[in-house]
Formats: C-alpha cells, structure tokens, sequence
C-alpha cells in the first residue's frame, strides 16, 4: 500500500464514469493508486446522495488496493458494520455529524477497520483532541464537502500545520477536494501524506500521467516544512 517515502495517492471515484467502473479501477490501480477513494453522501450531512454498502462491496469485489470510504453522513456509528463487511479499509466519519464522537472511532477500530476522522473547512482542528489519540487518519477538507470539481480552499493549509506542529499528530494525514498539479506540493509542504483526487485523474487525458505527476510533486515538497 505504501507508497514512495510514505505518500499515498487516493483517486476518488466520485469523478469515474460508473459506467464503466471495473476498467475505470484498473486504470487507477495500474496508474499506481495505493487507495480507492469512496465518497459516501447521505442527502443530509451534505446536498447530495451517492451510494452505500451495497456499491461499496461491488468496488471492492473489482479492486485490488485498499478502499479508503469518506462518509459524509450524519449516522457513521450507525452504518459502520455495513461498511467494514463491504470492505472498507479505512473509514471515515466527520466531527460534525450527528454522531461524530470519539465513540464512533472505537466502534470503527472494533469492527476491524482503521478510523479516520475528518473536518469542514471552517471548522478548528482543536475539535478533533478527543478523537487523535483514538484515529489512524485525519482527512482535512479543502473544499465544502458535497461535489467534485470543486477549487481548493488555501486557508485550510495552516490547519494541515498545526496538526502536525501544535497537536503533534503523527498517524496519517489526508487532503481532499481542489487537489491537482498545482495544489498538491503545498498539501505535502504543509505535512498532508495522503492525497485525494478526483477531477485531477479522471478528468485527465492521460488518468496514468496524472497519478505519476501527483506523486512527484508531492515527493518533492514533503518535509520541507522540517
Ligand atoms: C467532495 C469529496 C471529494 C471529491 C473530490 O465532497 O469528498 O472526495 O471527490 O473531488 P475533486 O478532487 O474533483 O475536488
Ligand atoms: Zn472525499
């Protein structure tokens, strides 16, 4: 799953033609995808609906890398064990949810997967201290969650350094939303380690090229924060 100095590339197929799911999976994971990205919406966390486990088990049953499931849904405790028997890898709740305590990372690790959390633009990373010490991952929103093809927000960078420098979090990083050329260096400089992008791969002529030009440009700018 590891991917060169530690930095995971995680296209979402959120922007993948369903159509033609399984060849679009295989483009991804020959391209050098660590992880699948899978945006879960539930019409009330956010304005918009996409699918559930019964999909999430069709990924997985394609797939051959690790299946990193977002669940932008106000009931993550509630549907957890769905997800994990689908086959998630990672699992992802957010803070703000109905049930976003720290009480839903336990459940997650109990049910055998890794829990990440993650956060809203707007909202402080101090919301997550309960739940560090509890999360494998911590997914830093850098669009409103709810739609691809969205522009990356600058202003959540100095909240990808403080997790890093004020709160110490050492597990895992993630990025998500406006992530490209031109934004993933800035992601890594700032000490995100896994990187979510939809448009940017399969909107790209070339989804192959655009793995391996994401990874460069993350290679390059990790740790020169340090
Ligand atoms: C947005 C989703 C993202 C989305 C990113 O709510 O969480 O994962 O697919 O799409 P891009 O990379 O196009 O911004
Ligand atoms: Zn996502």
């Amino acid at each position: 799953m590891e991917g060169g100095d530690g930095i995971l590339i995680a296209p979402s197929l959120l922007s993948a033609d369903f159509t033609r799911l399984r060849e679009e999976v295989e483009t991804v994971e020959r391209a050098g995808a660590d992880l699948l990205h899978v945006d879960v919406m539930d019409g009330h966390f956010v304005p918009n609906l996409t699918l559930g486990p019964f999909l999430v088990d069709a990924i997985r049953r394609v797939a051959t890398v690790p299946l990193d499931v977002h669940l932008m849904i106000d009931e993550p405790a509630r549907y957890a064990e769905a997800f994990v028997r689908a086959g998630a890898s990672f699992l992802t709740y957010h803070v703000e949810c109905a049930e976003g305590s720290p009480a839903t990372a336990e459940r997650i690790r109990r049910l055998g997967a890794r829990p990440g959390v993650s956060l809203r633009p707007r909202t402080p990373v101090e919301a997550l201290r309960d739940h560090l010490p509890l999360v494998d991952l911590v997914l830093v929103m850098s669009v409103e969650p709810g739609f691809g093809g969205q522009e990356f927000m600058p202003e959540v960078l100095r909240k990808t350094r403080a997790l890093r420098e004020e709160l110490s979090y050492s597990g895992r990083v993630e990025m998500d939303g406006g992530i490209g050329p031109e934004t993933v260096g800035a992601c890594a400089e700032a000490g995100a380690d896994v990187f979510v992008a939809g448009s940017a791969v399969f909107g790209a002529p070339d989804p192959a090229e655009a793995v391996r030009v994401l990874r460069a440009r993350a290679t390059g700018r990790a740790g020169r924060r340090r």
